[in-house]
């Protein structure tokens, strides 16, 4: 059997996880180095922050995928492309470690936007890991209990009550929706004191939400939310964050108990910090076969980068099919056969706004659905998507759970 290359896969995401499962292991020699030792199906993540799904039953552990790999938790700090090693920062601050590769893949994702607005780092919430959605649920629930502590302050109350989401995104639309369907379905249940007091704002620079999809659903979603009671704040930039209250661009402070950061993504570090060509949002750019400039054994793929040229959206779909074309192209390679440029094929996008309604646009069949049948459509879509037996069964309890039982609010 002729020598395995030594293949180092960075990060865990759509990118890599498709990556590590479609790969040879009798040609590849894997090893894969991420901060995050599961992967995660994020676009159930939003479900997760009010209980519809539960954490774990969206999370997949990687050492878990294939036998014969190797997994090492811990984040790359720095490349040397020259002698093709790489450095790291293990979970022990006071460890590091370097690994030596002969293909090098980056899959590393990105960060959260702030725009380097003052207080959005210490006064609000992301949305992009599980970590982040069980810190928001558990500041709901606190959220809730605490206005209903007997005498408190009325403006106080009034303050705790008011949810902000800051980003039209579909992260932000998705998590407004979520936040709406628990204080419309479980609120009555268990806070019936607060009834009618919970307000949900959405907050949106531009003068319209979801302006990635298709403009009539966007009006749509737009209706939908007045009718279920969200205020859309529209063309309204936030442009400072303090301890329970944020600013927006004119001078008026809003007051609020929980603010939901969801402005889009910014390069990380590490991709900040390479010598290989960028787009304006900072992606390294790589050539058709998803490979860096002048190095054709290290590939970038998933949101840390884009195809020169290819005008391609940020979307967990597109970097399924990146992986899965490296991981080919790869295969390929070992047995000697080349492969035709990385194509993407753009089925479109789903969303949920709540209410037992979604969205489903789908240029290319020129489908533009919205409503009830759409979110069945939404819910089989995602639950066929997810990753593993496990995840797909504990899904489907969950909702099951919830639409019998209703969300749990316990805080502990
Ligand atoms: P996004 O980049 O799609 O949206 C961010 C929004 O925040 C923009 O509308 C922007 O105008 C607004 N914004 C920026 N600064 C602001 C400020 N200071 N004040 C108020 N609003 C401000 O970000 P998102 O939703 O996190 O999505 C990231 C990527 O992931 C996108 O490419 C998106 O398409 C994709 N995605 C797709 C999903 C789906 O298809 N269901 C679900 C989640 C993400």
């Amino acid at each position: 059997m002729p020598e395995r290359k030594r293949l180092v896969i960075l990060g865990s995401g759509f990118a890599a996880f498709m990556l590590l499962k479609k790969i040879d292991l009798r040609h590849y020699d894997v090893v894969v180095v991420s901060p995050r030792n599961h992967f995660l199906f994020t676009p159930l993540l939003p479900s997760t922050t009010v209980g519809t799904v539960e954490f774990r039953s969206i999370a997949e552990p990687i050492r878990k995928t294939r036998s014969g790999d190797e997994f090492i938790q811990g984040t790359c700090t720095a490349i040397d492309t020259e002698n093709h090693r790489i450095t790291c920062q293990s979970i022990d601050p006071n460890v590091g470690f370097t690994l030596e590769y002969q293909i090098l893949v980056i899959a590393v994702g990105a960060w959260n936007n702030t725009f380097g607005i003052p207080g959005v780092r210490e006064h609000s919430y992301f949305l992009k890991e599980l970590s982040d959605a069980r810190v928001i649920r558990e500041r709901i629930v606190s959220c809730l209990e605490r206005a209903d502590i007997p005498g408190i302050d009325e403006e106080e109350r009034r303050r705790l009550l008011n949810f902000v989401v800051v980003g039209g995104g579909p992260t932000g639309v998705e998590f407004a929706a979520e936040l709406h369907d628990l204080l419309e379905e479980d609120l009555d249940r268990s806070y019936p004191q607060l009834r009618g007091k919970v307000k949900i704002t959405l907050i949106e620079a531009a003068k319209t939400i979801l302006n990635s999809f298709d403009e009539d659903l966007q009006d749509y979603t737009a209706e939908h939310f007045a009718r279920q009671g969200i205020e859309l704040r529209l063309g309204t930039p936030v442009e400072e964050v303090g301890d329970g209250y944020l600013k927006l661009k004119g001078g008026e402070i809003i007051r609020t108990g929980l603010i939901v950061w969801s402005t889009g993504n910014i390069a990380t570090g590490l991709i900040t910090s390479l010598p290989f060509e960028k787009d304006r949002a900072g992606r390294i750019l790589t050539n058709d076969h998803l490979q860096v400039g002048s190095h054709p054994e290290i590939f970038a793929l998933g949101d840390c980068a884009t195809v020169a040229g290819g005008n391609l959206p940020q979307t967990a779909q597109l970097a399924m099919q990146a992986g899965k074309y490296v991981a080919e192209l790869l295969n390929r390679e070992a047995r000697g056969k080349s492969i035709k440029p990385f194509a993407f094929n753009n089925l479109g996008m789903l969303a949920y706004v709540g209410d037992s309604k979604a969205l489903a646009d789908i240029p290319k069949a020129k489908i533009h659905w919205r409503g009830i049948i759409t979110y069945i459509f939404w819910r089989s879509a995602y639950l066929t998507r997810l990753v593993s037996m496990k995840n797909k069964v504990l899904v489907l309890f969950d909702w099951i759970k919830t639409a019998i039982f209703g969300r749990d609010l316990s805080k502990f």
